[in-house]
């Protein structure tokens, strides 16, 4: 798998990331191991885990998947090969909703504890906490980067003017701030004003700001968890705007011309923007995973990228 510079910090990752919000609830341990190794042996090395997952699925209550992944890195001994990515910020159990230095300094040793590991790669805040100082968050981020128990801290779900204080306050104390960005994103463009609750998307702003200031963003979700390819799974009322159905058209075009899935054109078409989107994607099953890693296999011309850019009118552009 192709490695690309994760924003200006000199280290390569992988082109593709591997979510693993279901693992350990919606999939077992063995299911979960088996779509890593599907992962891995297609050359990957980037996974992204949280404390909370996966708090949102019945029968869990935050925890899971790290723990799953930190079987995995036993059982594989693989940990030095991989760049994991852990979050912190959303409440789950005891542990209080937000990103107060408190929380942030001991959760990040109860994922380390349960991944089993003694640093993260990546450290993301996983939604912005407007109640409490930007200071005290990327402090407690940065004194976590002192300690050698994370290398590289990353913001998710944020707006970008936010992204811009937090990058001037780091700045100017010298500290370690934000180094990428997670967010929801996907080919089909949402409705105006569609509520997506505590996530935030990358929109034009954020593309901008991003691109601006050299930051890597990944698309969470890019899949819409399955709604492209499958009729069990429709495409929510959330994105069922007036150019849905022209992106659906060109999707299918370049898909027929390339003889892709809709699956592996988005996430070419991500990964083919320059500079590139680095998707954090998932599957469900092990065939899921082969068909989203044929992705990797396909080449988009300039003139499908332009088809694909192009298809519906842009609702974000209508003048006032
Ligand atoms: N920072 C954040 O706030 C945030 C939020 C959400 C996600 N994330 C991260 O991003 C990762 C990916 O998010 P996501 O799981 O929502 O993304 P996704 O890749 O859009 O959805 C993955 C799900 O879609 C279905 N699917 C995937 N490939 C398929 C295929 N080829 N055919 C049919 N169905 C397919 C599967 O559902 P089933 O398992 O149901 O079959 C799979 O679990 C997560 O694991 C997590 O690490 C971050």
């Amino acid at each position: 798998m192709k490695k690309i510079q994760l924003s200006q910090t000199g280290i390569d990752v992988s082109c593709l990331c591997l979510g693993t919000l279901r693992f350990g609830t919606l999939n077992t341990y063995e299911q979960s191991a088996q779509l890593l190794d599907i992962y891995l042996e297609a050359g990957g090395m980037f996974i992204d885990t949280g404390n909370s997952y996966n708090q949102w699925s019945a029968n869990g209550k935050g925890g899971e998947s790290e723990v799953v992944v930190g079987r995995w890195l036993r059982e594989r001994g693989n940990r030095d090969d991989l760049f994991i990515a852990s979050k912190v910020g959303f409440g789950y159990g005891e542990v209080p909703d937000g990103l107060a230095a408190s929380t942030i300094i001991s959760e990040c040793d109860n994922s380390l504890k349960r991944l089993g590991i003694d640093h993260l790669d990546l450290y993301y805040a996983h939604k912005d906490d407007p109640r409490t100082p930007l200071e005290e968050t990327l402090e407690a981020f940065h004194s976590l980067v002192k300690a050698g128990k994370v290398r590289f801290v990353g913001a998710s779900n944020y707006d970008a003017w936010r992204l811009a204080d937090a990058d001037a306050i780091a700045t100017a104390q010298g500290w370690h701030g934000f180094t990428c960005i997670e967010q929801r994103f996907t080919y089909l463009r949402p409705n105006p004003g569609a509520d997506f609750g505590d996530q935030r998307l990358i929109n034009q702003n954020l593309m901008s700001y991003g691109d601006a200031r050299g930051k890597t963003m990944l698309p969470y979700t890019p899949l819409l968890r399955g709604a492209y390819v499958r009729a069990d799974r429709p495409i929510s009322a959330a994105y069922a705007g007036p150019d849905t159905e022209a992106r659906i058209a060109a999707l299918r075009e370049v898909a027929q011309e390339l003889n892709a899935t809709a699956n592996q054109v988005v996430l070419a078409w991500m990964m083919h923007r320059q500079p590139p989107l680095l998707p954090a994607f998932s599957g469900g099953r092990p065939e899921h995973m082969q068909e989203n890693l044929g992705a990797l296999d396909l080449t988009l011309s300039t003139e499908q990228m332009t088809k694909l850019n192009n298809a519906g009118h842009c609702v974000n552009e209508e003048p006032n």
